[in-house]
């Protein structure tokens, strides 16, 4: 089958990423809205442009399925999206009823974008699954700026989760829920804000899962570790990537998403 992926820009490799785990002889093709990123500070009704934008170009490539890889994205626009269309589209959400299910005793806390923290749809999913009242909510947008430049690691951006994280006690969580793909960069990071109690849970799994079983294909477990790329070639092997409707060739581009893709692997071992 094959399968259109789409983000406002690299966070949905996160998603792309776990579906070479699960579902590696898939073909795909992965869309980052890199003209319109972020998302997650725009007015619904651009973002509800933009989302449509990749959803139409990702049908003109014949796909089967589309994956709405950006939480964002999802709460302003799949509801319509979904209207418009009869393709499956498979979309995320934060993973606020694992996290409230799995982890006991102690709080939930969600990171996301501040449109996905205001919209009705995250309200909902909360008041449905959160029956002790657990949950609390922490806007990062500036998360998004840091993983397109591919700072992962700098002082500004530590210093930007000290000063995020201090407005809360990480001692209290027992899950830190992963809002916004574009948040799967840093998880070696903010294990040193939080306890070793404190779960790192991303919606990633489950949205494969459910694509998975959306379009009948019986899943794989690649395991940790083995998705890794040294070439730009194995990277092509099965997947075509357009940044805002451009194909992407240029090796220098590919390199970056390569790169994405290994730490991507490495950041699997923080859970
Ligand atoms: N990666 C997106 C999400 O999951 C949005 C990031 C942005 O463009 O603000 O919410």
């Amino acid at each position: 089958m094959r399968i259109g992926i789409f983000d406002s820009g690299i966070g949905g490799l996160s998603v792309l990423h776990e579906a070479y785990h699960q579902l590696p002889d898939q073909d795909y093709i992965f869309y980052a809205d890199t003209d319109h990123v972020p998302y997650g500070k725009r007015d619904p009704k651009e973002i509800m442009e933009y989302a449509r934008a990749c959803t139409y170009f990702l049908l003109e490539q014949g796909v089967d399925a589309i994956v709405i890889a950006c939480n964002t994205a999802t709460s302003v626009a799949v509801k319509a999206l979904r209207e418009e269309i009869a393709l499956p589209i498979v979309s995320m959400e934060p993973a606020v009823k694992p996290a409230v299910e799995t982890t006991e005793g102690r709080r939930v806390l969600v990171i996301a974008t501040p449109v996905t923290l205001r919209e009705t749809k995250l309200k909902e999913l909360i008041e449905r699954v959160d029956e002790d009242h657990r949950v609390d909510l922490l806007a990062t947008p500036e998360l998004v700026g840091f993983a397109e430049r591919e700072e992962f690691e700098s002082e500004a951006v530590r210093a930007y989760l000290a000063r995020q994280f201090a407005t809360v006690n990480p001692e209290d969580y027992s899950a830190l829920v992963m809002g916004c793909t574009h948040f799967n960069y840093f998880k070696n990071l903010y294990r040193d804000f939080f306890p070793d109690y404190t779960a790192m849970i991303d919606g990633n799994f489950g949205t494969v899962r459910h694509l998975a079983h959306r379009l009948e294909i019986p899943r794989q477990e690649v395991p940790d570790g083995a998705v890794t790329f040294e070439t730009t070639e194995e990277l092509l092997r099965n997947t075509t990537y357009y940044t805002s409707g451009r194909l992407v060739k240029d090796e220098e581009m590919l390199m970056h998403f390569l790169r994405l893709h290994n730490r991507l692997e490495e950041m699997r071992k923080i859970r």
